[in-house]
């Protein structure tokens, strides 16, 4: 893995403390703490274990934090860099598809907590963020698909043209510069956003498609962060044709159902539980509504970034999804 010690050399000099994903444990030095990625380990508890080696070894202020891996070691790494001594510079190198589109971007990092996914975090941009995607060669199949969904919803959302290009040709991310193509692109437009809104006013709460149903989903079957959020993206657009008239679903359906086949996860919702959960979410703000974000066609988000939603009327349509996802015709 040259690629991995190049850029672990391209830091050797400013003495930095590293956290990495214990997939690659590569480097021998006391200035590291591997992380064994989990969301159950996305917790306190591991940040305090970090800081506590950070504190044993006397990191000062000014230490660079290096960050090597999936999302959960961004965001956990992110996490201690903005609470040791008050911020220490942060590097991030996303190793995984996901993280390189959607996680490492955006400054936004944190850990679990009493059973709601990122309940505690903070907003702390990285001084860097290096991609390198010779790291995709190792990822498994589900966790690649899972990254992909990600940069599927990034571009229903914003440009069909890149949309049709992602969902037609995965066959074709073994050629190295297409690949980079689609995942630049999918970085742009998230950073792009982020810009815009870095606080999440107002159309940050885009990059939420698909995260309402999909983070309840993700914490009650234990699934991938993205293959969650390609069911998500199923729901949000189910939605979508009764309150907005969107015509696609059946395109939508088609290309992500060709990447992972969702009948048992659909299966197996528990309705009550999944609305709990989504009352729950640190993103939702009142206990009779559920804010979703919506579609009315593909490659283009609608004037109303957010829709609240009565949680009768999502307990309804839940169940209707249950019986219907995988039989609604484009004439509907
Ligand atoms: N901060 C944000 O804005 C943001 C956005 C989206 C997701 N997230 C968070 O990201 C997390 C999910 O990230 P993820 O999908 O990258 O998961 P992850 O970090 O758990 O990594 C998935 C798996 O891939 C392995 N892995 C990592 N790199 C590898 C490589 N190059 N080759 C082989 N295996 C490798 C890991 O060891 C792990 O088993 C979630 O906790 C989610 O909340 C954060
Ligand atoms: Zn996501």
């Amino acid at each position: 893995m040259d690629y991995f010690h190049n850029i672990i050399n391209s830091f050797l000099k400013s003495n930095p403390f590293f956290i990495i994903d214990d997939y690659f444990p590569l480097i021998k030095t006391d200035r590291v703490f591997y992380l064994y990625a989990d969301e159950g380990r996305k917790s306190l508890s591991t940040v305090e274990k970090i800081i506590t080696k950070m504190q044993n070894l006397n990191i000062k202020s000014g230490t660079p934090i290096v960050a090597i891996g999936g999302g959960v070691t961004t965001d956990i790494a992110g996490f201690v860099a903005n609470i040791y001594r008050r911020g220490l510079p942060f590097y991030s190198v996303p190793t995984t598809l996901l993280a390189m589109v959607d996680a490492s971007i955006g400054g936004k990092n944190g850990v679990n907590f009493g059973g709601i996914k990122n309940n505690l975090g903070t907003i702390y941009f990285p001084t860097d963020i290096i991609i390198e995607t010779r790291f995709l060669k190792t990822l498994s199949n589900i966790e690649f698909i899972s990254g992909w969904i990600e940069i599927l919803k990034i571009f229903l959302l914003q440009n069909s043209n890149l949309w049709n290009e992602a969902t037609n040709n995965f066959l074709k991310k073994d050629d190295t510069d297409w690949l980079k193509k689609i995942v630049f692109s999918a970085k742009n437009y998230k950073e792009s956003i982020v810009t815009q809104d870095p606080y999440s006013k107002n159309i940050r709460h885009l990059l939420n498609f698909g995260h309402t149903l999909g983070h309840a989903v993700e914490l009650q079957q234990n699934i991938p962060h993205g293959i969650a959020v390609g069911l998500g993206i199923l729901f949000a657009s189910f939605l979508s044709m009764d309150i907005l008239n969107f015509s696609e679903y059946k395109t939508v359906f088609d290309s992500i159902s060709k990447l992972y086949d969702y009948d048992n996860i659909i299966r197996k919702m528990n309705t009550p539980d999944i609305i709990n959960k989504m009352i729950q979410d640190k993103k939702n703000v009142d206990d009779e509504n559920i804010d979703f974000i919506l579609i009315q066609k593909i490659g283009s988000y609608p004037s109303d970034i957010k829709y609240s939603l009565k949680i009768s009327y999502i307990q309804k349509m839940i169940y209707e999804f249950q019986k219907n996802y995988n039989k609604i015709s484009k004439e509907l």
